[in-house]
Order: C-alpha cells, then structure tokens, then sequence
C-alpha cells in the first residue's frame, strides 16, 4: 500500500477572467520526494503553486495534508503548515538590505524586543554560506544582480523549515556552478523527509534532480510518473503533444559591406579593450562564464553602462551612447533578461506595452493614431502566438514566457537594425523557444545584425554565425563554423588554453 501522501491535490480547478487556467487538476506529492512540474508557458505551473501558498482560492476542487483535509484561505495558512514559496517573480523589497529580506517579520529579537542586527546578519550569513555564495547579507537588495537576487529568494524560502518547499524556475538566473549549490540544499531538504516541488523549463535539471515527474497542459494534468519511466523526448512530447525535431534554423552568414556596428578598444571597469564588428545578417554570440562581462558589454553598447575608452561606430559613423535613448535612436533594440525592470511596464496593458518604444510609429502630427496602433499591436501579438485573452490584458496577468513575447513583439515593431539580445529565452518553455530562435533567425535574415548573450550553450551555439568568448572582461577566443563547439567555447571560457 502507498503510504499517505504529504499533500493530495484533488480536482482543483481555477478561471481568471477570460481564461480557465486549471481543469480538475489531481495528483499527490510524497513526503521526501523531489517532485517536477512541467509544461509549455501558461499551462498552469504558477497559478496551481499559488493555490498552495493560499496566494489564490480554487474555484473548485480541495486539498489534503498528511490524509486531513485543509484550506488555505492566507499566504499565512499555508506557511503554518510548513509550506514554503520561491516565487518566479521575485517578492523582494529592493530598498532594504539581504538579510531584512530574508528574515521580515520574523527578525530575532534582543531581550528588550529590539531588531537584533548582528543576529540577523549572522542568521543570514550562515544561510548564505549553505549555498556558498558571497552575498553580503548588509548589501541592499537593488545593487545585486539577477542571479544574486534569485539566490536571496532561494535563502527568504530556506530560511522556513520547509514540509514542503515550491521553486517555482529557482534556476532560471543561475549559473551551473550556483545550480549546482542548489541541487545539494535540494538533496538536503529531501534527507530530511521534506519534500520539494521543482518547477523549470530545463528537462536536463529536471531529470538530474527530480524523482517524480508531473505535466500539465493548458490547465490540465497529463500525467504524473516516477523520472525513472521517463525519457526528455517523452516529457516534451507530453508537454507539447508532438514531437521535438529542427529545433534550430540554418546557421547565418554574415552579408557584407560595412559594418552595422563597429566598436575598438571599449573599456570601462569590467570590460578590457573590446575590439568587434558586426556585419548585417550576423548573429554574434557572446559567450563566457557569469560574471566575465559579456552582460556589461550588450549593456554598454545599448548604452546602459558607461564607456570609459574606445569607440562605437554605427553604419560607419561614430556615436556615443550615454543613454538607452541615444542607442534607440541609431536603431539598437535591447532585450534583457529582467522583465520586470528593464523591459515591461507590468500594469500597463499588452498593447501599451507594445506601442510605447514605437509611438512616433503611430504618431502623425503629434497625435497617437490609435486604430493603427491596435491594428498592428494585434498582427504582431498573433504572429508572435502571446496567449491573451486580449490585447488590453494588463501584462501582470500573463504567464513569464507570455511577458517575454510581449517585449520582443515591441521591439519587432520598431524594425531595428541592431538587436541585442540577453537571456531571450529566460523562463520560456520549449514551444515558445523554438518560436523566438525562428523570429531572431528571420531578423537578422533580413538583414538586421543580432548581438546575443545566453548562458545556455547549445542556445548560443545552435543560433550564432560567430562567438565571442569573454573572460575577466576581454574577448578571449573568436570561434566560428565548426570550431565553435561547447568544448572551444569552455576552454576559452575557463582560460585552460592561451
Ligand atoms: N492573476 C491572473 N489573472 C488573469 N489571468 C491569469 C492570472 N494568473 C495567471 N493567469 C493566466 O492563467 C494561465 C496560467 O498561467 P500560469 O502563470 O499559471 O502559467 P505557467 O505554467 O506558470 O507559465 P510560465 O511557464 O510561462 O510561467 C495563463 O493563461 C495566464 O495568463
Ligand atoms: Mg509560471
């Protein structure tokens, strides 16, 4: 007889507004498991987890802790039982330090009810440690990367003693190496009879970490097994009810005749003497481990940060980019991977979003020509297969992979001739993947050049014409054709040769 699960999930189902986003979903999470869930973007994932964090009520349908019956009505409700959240949009409060995130509200106290602060840091630090990172728990939470943002919600989560701990993409902003610290608290927890629910888009974390494999598909369960019957091909077939195959377009040869961009001798405090061109046609890629400055370099030349020394030339002419609307203006596009504070206005609508980089588009004699605008918003949220109930839907209200369409969908508009892309796929399922390498192909295909940073390899390799390899902020190996292979990119990368 199976022993009592730690939590049954029965018949939930959930509609918001124009979309049913859970149908009579069941299935039960063993204590002492690490339990997958996956599915294409919008199948339900996060809106299911929020269920069990008492984020949302279900419409109908119930739930089961340890064979009792429960209702969460609170965020409070369920943390009571020992359930604990890694939301995939961070819930952090920029403002304050790491460690006053991690421990809000449940701040030790000195004896006389004051904030205990070397506690707090301490308390902080040695969570910090598990994973060992070198966070500063007194660093305020706005001056930290992506990536170590991610980590701090990861710690606010472990900082519980987890029954049952949701990561909801914890390793969408991490590096192999931070993963990796990841998957050794994960194995941890699980010793200790927790259970964990791991949610990522990539199959390969999935079938290293998880011991249960569950699938959704637009708001319904497919199938719940142990990762032992499993194959990848088997999960996405289910995911995604076909077949994965051509997932990259032939690869691109640059086109000729001056260069779109060309830049000599760039340095500022992380980049050293960056030399590169970029022809029209070309997708250059800029590979290298974390940190070693391929982010900082798509992000100076789309003039985020500063230029110290060098030049940057554009179509031949020198331009200076001090500002995102210098670059914008000599027709540069910039997709980041931080939806939330570089690319989208979340309570602002899909066509707002949309519209607002491209206004002088819709604008004649100063006036916003607003049935062209939603004309074309429209086509392009329908090319681009966004799943909305409409174009007016604010953007909070979508899915992550459905955010990120919405600011390559603004960005296609606007016809730019240099795209710099980081992270495009951050967060998006297989489906929706195969679909953005397809319009990032058809752009520089048609004659744009593409500047593309991704931390995952085969991404960046199955796409480029030509990869950059960056290493303490210097190219350190240029790789074309065959040369290019995860092998040159990794040695280049770790500095093993030259
Ligand atoms: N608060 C909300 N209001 C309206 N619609 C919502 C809300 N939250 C989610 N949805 C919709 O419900 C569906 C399921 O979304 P959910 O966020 O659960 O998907 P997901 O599986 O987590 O996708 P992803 O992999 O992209 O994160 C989507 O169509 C989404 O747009
Ligand atoms: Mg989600």
């Amino acid at each position: 007889m199976m022993p009592t699960p730690l939590l049954s999930i029965e018949n939930i189902s959930k509609s918001f507004p124009g979309v049913r986003a859970l149908m009579d979903v069941s299935f039960a999470v063993q204590a002492g498991e690490v339990h997958a869930l996956v599915g294409e973007n919008g199948a339900g994932k996060s809106t299911l987890m929020k269920i069990l964090a008492g984020v949302y009520q279900p419409d109908s349908g119930g739930l089961h802790w340890q064979g009792q019956s429960i209702q969460l009505r609170s965020p409070a409700d369920s943390q009571r039982l020992g359930i604990s959240i890694i939301y995939q949009e961070f819930n952090l409060l920029p403002d304050l330090t790491v460690a006053e995130n991690v421990l809000l509200n449940r701040e030790p106290r000195t004896r006389l009810g004051l904030v205990d602060w070397r506690a707090l840091n301490e308390r902080t630090r040695q969570l910090l440690h598990d994973l060992e990172t070198d966070i500063d728990p007194q660093a305020l939470v706005q001056d930290l990367s992506v990536a170590q943002q991610q980590i701090v919600e990861i710690v606010k989560a472990l900082a519980i003693d987890a029954r049952l701990l949701i990561m909801d993409e914890p390793t969408a902003a991490l590096n192999p190496t931070e993963v990796g610290h990841l998957f050794g608290v994960i194995e941890r927890l699980k010793a200790r009879g927790s259970a964990v629910i791991f949610i990522s888009h990539r199959l390969d974390e999935v079938f290293t970490i998880s011991d249960t494999v569950t699938v959704l598909k637009d708001g319904q369960h497919i199938s719940t097994s142990p990762a032992a019957d499993l194959t990848r091909e088997e999960v996405v077939r289910r995911m995604v009810g076909r077949q994965l195959q051509d997932i990259f377009p032939p690869r691109l040869q640059a086109q000729g005749g001056t260069p779109l961009l060309e830049v000599h001798g760039l340095s500022n405090d992380r980049l050293r003497d960056i030399n590169l061109q970029l022809q029209a046609g070309e997708i250059l890629g800029l590979a290298g481990l974390e940190g070693h400055g391929q982010r900082e370099l798509a992000r100076a030349l789309f003039g985020i940060e500063p230029i110290h020394r060098g030049t940057v030339q554009i179509d031949g002419q020198r331009v200076y980019l001090r500002h995102p609307e210098d670059a914008m203006r000599q027709g540069v596009a910039f997709l980041s991977d931080d939806r939330k504070m570089e690319g989208l206005a979340l309570t602002l609508g899909v066509r707002e979003n949309v519209a607002l980089p491209n206004l002088n588009r819709f604008s004649r004699f100063m006036m916003v020509q607003h049935e062209d605008e939603r004309a074309v918003c429209g086509q392009i949220v329908e090319t681009m297969a966004v799943k909305t109930p409409g174009i007016e839907q604010p953007v909070r209200l979508l899915s992550g992979g459905n955010q990120q369409k919405t600011v390559l969908s603004k960005w296609l508009i606007s016809q730019p001739r240099i795209l710099i892309f980081v992270e495009p796929t951050r967060g998006i399922d297989v489906g929706a993947k195969v679909e953005i390498y397809r319009l990032i192909h058809q752009l520089a295909h048609d004659g744009a050049g593409v500047l593309m940073v991704s931390s995952d390899l085969l991404e960046l390799l199955g796409l480029s014409s030509r990869v950059l390899v960056l290493r303490e902020g210097a190219i350190a190996a240029e790789l074309a054709g065959a040369a290019a292979t995860e092998e040159s990119v990794m040695l280049a990368a770790t500095g093993v040769h030259g």
